[in-house]
């Protein structure tokens, strides 16, 4: 796997693929790679032929410094996770790299960003939305791959992609878990041992509230509900509980297939968020 260091370079790598006939696929990431993260190259792999994932731990999206301080660097394991998969080449500028002295520009998704976890964490979507429009405007991929695990990330990127002109095909991959249901995130290490098994509480919620819809309930409060009963038998302070419209995120009364169901508590003090989509 060859490393790629500035914008310039990233560039050029994928020029040079174009020229060779091959197609390209990214995957943009903050490292601390785990299974959630490895699934979305294989399957970047399943659309191109080249694979440019990317690892940026990106300041602009982190409304609190702690959190960002916090973040796990394990650059040499993720190395390792990516020559697993076949990964072709890494992008990993550093922050002067990516944001000069002089960086002036923010791209802001209007709102859809004002809505879940926009209202819980000012700014955030503006730096993701940056963040991603200067790593797809330097690299130009084919297809672009990012987990359903963060919805509405997905949602704000397919707005920005659509309103800029930007012709790269997103693909959303489904959410990894662990055995117990829990949706992989690289947060799930700082819960502690009885907050990791009551976690699991989540994705149960969410299961039950899809068994319930698939024997014909609509009504959104009733959905709801049961997603909070099974989480409010925990320690878990829950921050929502909706169900919204796939692409406008508004808040619905009646269900369709299709309706997604989104959820985030904080749980020993870490913020967790999960979602289903209702089938
Ligand atoms: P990060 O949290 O590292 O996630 C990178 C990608 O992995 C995102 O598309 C995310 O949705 C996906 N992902 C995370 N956990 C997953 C899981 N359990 N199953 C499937 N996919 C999963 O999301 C970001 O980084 C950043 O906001 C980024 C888009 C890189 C911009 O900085």
């Amino acid at each position: 796997m060859r490393i790629l260091r500035t914008p310039q370079e990233l560039s050029q790598t994928v020029d040079a693929c174009r020229v060779h006939g091959q197609s390209v696929a990214m995957v943009p990431t903050m490292g601390a790679l785990h299974q959630g993260h490895t699934s979305l190259f294989d399957i970047a792999h399943e659309h191109a032929d080249v694979v440019v994932a990317t690892i940026f731990v990106n300041p602009l999206q982190f409304n609190n410094a702690t959190d960002f301080d916090k973040y796990p660097l394990q650059f040499d394991s993720d190395i390792q996770m990516l020559e697993q998969h076949n990964v072709e080449f890494l992008y990993a500028p550093n922050v002067e790299t990516m944001y000069g002295s002089q960086f002036s520009t923010s791209v802001h998704v209007a709102g859809i960003t004002d809505v879940l976890e926009g209202s819980s964490r000012p700014g955030h979507f503006s730096g993701v939305a940056t963040v991603v429009a200067k790593l797809l405007s330097a690299g130009r991929p084919d297809v672009a791959i990012f987990g359903q695990k963060d919805f509405q990330q997905f949602a704000v990127i397919k707005r920005m992609v659509a309103d800029l002109d930007m012709p790269i095909e997103l693909i959303m991959a489904p959410t990894v878990r662990e055995f117990d249901g829990l949706a992989m995130s690289s947060r799930n290490v700082r819960l502690s041992e009885s907050a990791r098994t009551e976690a699991a509480a989540i994705s149960q919620g969410l299961d039950a509230a899809q068994e319930q819809f698939a024997t014909g309930i609509r009504d959104t409060t009733q959905l709801i509900q049961t997603v909070e009963t099974a989480i409010g038998s925990t320690d878990t302070e829950i921050d929502y509980v909706k169900i919204v419209d796939s692409v406008s995120l508004k808040e619905i009364s009646v269900a369709i297939h299709g309706s997604v169901i989104v959820v985030a508590v904080i749980l020993d003090g870490v913020r967790l968020i999960d979602n289903h989509i209702l089938v």
